[in-house]
């Protein structure tokens, strides 16, 4: 692999710091063990870029973030920043960096790790194996759409939201679908309400389109409501699903909690590939910022790890020492470890810091 591979991370805000911080041990790991090295570049992003900047995110990080090969982000927002106005607020500085960086295509996985199975709260065999993979329209639709506002009317306030695809939108993230859905079991979810929304519509019509240059994939059309209940019923019959941004956010939610923990769960938002087939990316786990136990050492840092494994994957293409990162969180589990969040009768409850600890000796063990 190429040397100076350049990353930006952004720790943000409650338990961002504390997670990202075992993530470095991990990149320290991998140079002292694999020669693989990384140059990073670390900046403020969420409430802790409002504290020191009046802005969730700034000019600067942002053109940061556009020049680095990966972002890593923690997590963004906490009740101290509740009541700053919209437009600077913690969460606004995420979706900026979605939204400028091009990051259209947001992929959630959802699996349910052996060891974990019992923590779900369905039934065990419901959820044992499950592998699941979002692709989530990430720089459209309900959450971009304009008009969007709040004005007032006679006898109160209206307001707007607007829900808009255009055909080049939805096809260029189902072709990321359907390109995963090649590389994994073959079948592939298209999910809208084109029962009730002409974005369902035109979604379906162009899902069906660029499903016929796929011939090998099963594509099954579902309405949002039908695959939210259809989840939490049968959730293996999923392998990928592709939605859009709205639909994507709750679906997700729900398929996360399948899983047993949030605190596991990683994920990676890509732009397209330009000419030399680089992509911007940025990695991030899918829990928040957990303000009631940030700074206490009691995190979960699984899913920032696993969101650093993410980055190996689909920003530099080694597969193998992303591989070896997700079976040392396996094994580590396995031997019984668990930070709080996942915690389970009989099993040693540890800190974020062990938990990164850990994580390294069966990497040690793993590598030998
Ligand atoms: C997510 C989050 C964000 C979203 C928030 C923090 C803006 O819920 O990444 O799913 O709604 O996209
Ligand atoms: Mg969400």
């Amino acid at each position: 692999m190429a040397a100076n591979k350049k990353l930006l991370f952004l720790p943000g805000d409650g338990i961002g710091p504390e997670v990202m911080a075992q993530v470095r041990k991990v990149i320290d790991w991998l140079d002292n063990r694999r020669h693989v090295s990384f140059e990073l570049e670390e900046d403020l992003v969420g409430g802790a870029a409002i504290d020191a900047h009046g802005t969730s995110l700034t000019d600067a990080t942002l053109d940061k973030a556009m020049n680095v090969d990966a972002v890593l982000l923690g997590a963004v927002g906490g009740p101290k920043w509740d009541n700053v106005a919209r437009d600077i607020r913690p969460e606004a500085g995420l979706l900026t960096l979605r939204k400028d960086m091009d990051l259209f295509a947001n992929l959630r996985p959802a699996n349910c790790l052996p060891s974990l199975a019992d923590a779900s709260s369905l039934k065990e065999d419901l959820v044992s194996g499950l592998d699941i993979l979002i692709v989530r329209e990430s720089t459209g639709g309900a959450y971009f759409g304009q008009p969007k506002m709040i004005e007032d009317i006679e006898g109160g306030q209206r307001a707007v939201d607007t829900q808009v695809y255009t055909t080049a939108e939805i096809e260029r993230v189902c072709r990321v679908a359907f390109d995963l859905a090649e590389k994994r079991s073959g079948k592939l979810h298209s999910v809208e309400k084109a029962n009730v929304m002409e974005t369902g519509v035109l979604w379906r019509q162009v899902a069906t389109e660029i499903g016929k240059e796929f011939s090998g994939i099963e594509l099954q059309h579902m309405y949002a409501d039908n695959c939210a209940m259809q989840l939490v019923r049968a959730p293996k019959q999923f392998d990928v699903i592709v939605t859009d941004n709205l639909f994507g956010d709750i679906l997700s939610d729900c398929a996360a909690m399948l899983t047993g923990s949030l605190g596991m769960l990683p994920s990676a938002t890509l732009s397209g590939a330009d000419q030399s087939g680089r992509r911007r990316a940025m990695y991030e786990p899918v829990h928040g910022s957990a303000p009631d136990i940030a700074g206490k050492d009691k995190a979960n840092p699984l899913a920032t790890i696993l969101s650093f494994a993410m980055m190996l994957r689909y920003s530099f293409d080694d597969g193998n020492n992303a591989d070896l990162i997700e079976d040392a969180v396996k094994n580590t589990l396995g031997r019984g470890i668990r930070t709080g969040d996942i915690m389970q009768e009989g099993m040693e409850l540890v800190s974020c810091s062990q938990m990164g600890q850990a994580l390294t000796e069966e990497l040690d063990k793993l590598a030998a």
